[in-house]
């Protein structure tokens, strides 16, 4: 790890002792294509009305330097999700990008609205053994669905979920979820989506919006500690620039280039360190875009296992985990999650080898 401590833009009162930062990021979000059929309204990226602010971002990534980039990544095992602000079905090539990942041996989990996925490609998915998939639902009716996602085919996407389900059956993976984002249109319908979807999906995860350059939700401690993101997560936007964090969609910080620089030059690079040298000293007027941002206090988990799930709660999130469907949720695809207790896994087998015997 290169040592900042002594840079110009240091000042010596505050007697800075870099944290330690991994060689590389636990998780690579990757915009292979920033570009989607849907216009949600909380959608950083697509639900701006400003059309002037969209045009920039959006484009395909050029595959070879995305392989480029990945060579520099393959050892250290990360967790990729193939999309930022993009619809993952909708990658051009999207066959060649997965089966080039799990290749390496990488953990793939994706989020998807779920429209444009067809038989051939959910079988794809579970020949490739894709880690994780999440459907973002949103909603529990039509009605609620066109308010947050702007169309009503809930049937639609939830007819994807089940396919999904199907015709991966008993196997391990992909891992299958529904995703729920907890904003004011929609808040109504939290308790009848968790009812509709506890126990037949692998994971309901249920979380709340971000808005207006913060969580208006998030419980947070009093004290404020440096974000945990800036040392676990690299977002590589289709250009290969790489932004502070995955809530910035439009490009508003800059942390150089991967496939200009590599992977481990930007990681432990200069933007980056200057930004976790302001995290770690509390000047968070130094870094206007997390200024703001109560994302810093989403990492603390609390869990209990109740009626066949693993609850796990953080302040941002909420995940039911079903214990039946425990078993493929390890290695990578934890990306900086803690392993399900052993005993939750070991219970649901036990269970398992009562009714079978
Ligand atoms: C940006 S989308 C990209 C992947 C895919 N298009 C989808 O919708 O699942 C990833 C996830 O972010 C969620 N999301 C979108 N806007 C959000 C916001 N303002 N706050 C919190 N989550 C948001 C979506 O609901 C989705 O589950
Ligand atoms: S489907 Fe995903 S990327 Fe598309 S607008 Fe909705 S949240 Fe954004
Ligand atoms: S404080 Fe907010 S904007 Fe900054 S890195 Fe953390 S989550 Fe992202």
């Amino acid at each position: 790890m290169r040592d900042w401590s002594k840079a110009e833009w240091v000042d010596p009162k505050y007697n800075w002792k870099p944290l330690p930062v991994s060689d590389m990021p636990e998780r690579l979000l990757i915009d292979y294509a920033t570009r989607c059929n849907l216009r949600c309204h909380m959608c950083p990226v697509w639900g701006l009305d400003d059309e002037g602010q969209i045009d920039p971002v959006k484009g395909i990534m050029n595959l070879d330097a995305a392989r480029k980039m990945l060579d520099e990544f393959t050892k250290a095992q990360p967790m990729v999700a193939p999309s930022i602000y993009g619809e993952p079905l909708l990658i051009p090539n999207l066959r060649e990008v997965i089966a080039d990942l799990k290749r390496r041996g990488i953990a793939v989990a994706m989020n998807t609205n779920g429209l444009a996925l067809t038989e051939k490609i959910a079988e794809f998915f579970c020949e490739q053994k894709v880690d994780s998939v999440m459907f973002s639902l949103d909603s529990a009716t039509p009605e609620t669905l066109k308010k947050v996602r702007g169309v009503d085919k809930l049937a639609k996407i939830e007819a994807a979920v089940f396919r999904l389900l199907r015709i991966r059956g008993d196997r391990e993976f992909p891992r299958v979820g529904v995703s729920y984002t907890i904003q004011d249109s929609n808040r109504h319908e939290v308790d009848e989506f968790v009812s509709r979807w506890v126990g037949v999906v692998d994971v309901v995860r249920m979380g709340i919006v971000f808005e207006n350059g913060t969580f208006p939700d998030m419980k947070e401690p009093s004290v404020r500690v440096a974000c945990p993101v800036i040392y676990k997560t690299m977002p590589v936007h289709n250009d290969g620039s790489v932004r502070l964090c995955c809530l910035d969609g439009v490009r508003a910080t800059d942390m150089g280039n991967v496939f200009e620089r590599g992977v481990r030059e930007i990681w432990h690079g200069e933007e980056f360190a200057k930004a976790r040298y302001y995290h770690e000293t509390s000047q968070w007027d130094k870094v206007p875009f997390c200024k703001g941002c109560n994302g810093w206090a989403q990492y603390e988990y609390e869990e209990e296992v109740k009626d066949g799930l693993l609850i796990r709660r953080s302040p941002e999130y909420t995940y039911y985990n079903s214990l039946a469907r425990l078993t493929n949720w390890k290695g990578n695809l934890l990306g900086g999650h803690k392993p399900p207790p052993v005993a939750a896994v070991k219970k649901r087998e036990s269970q398992d080898e009562l009714v079978q015997a």
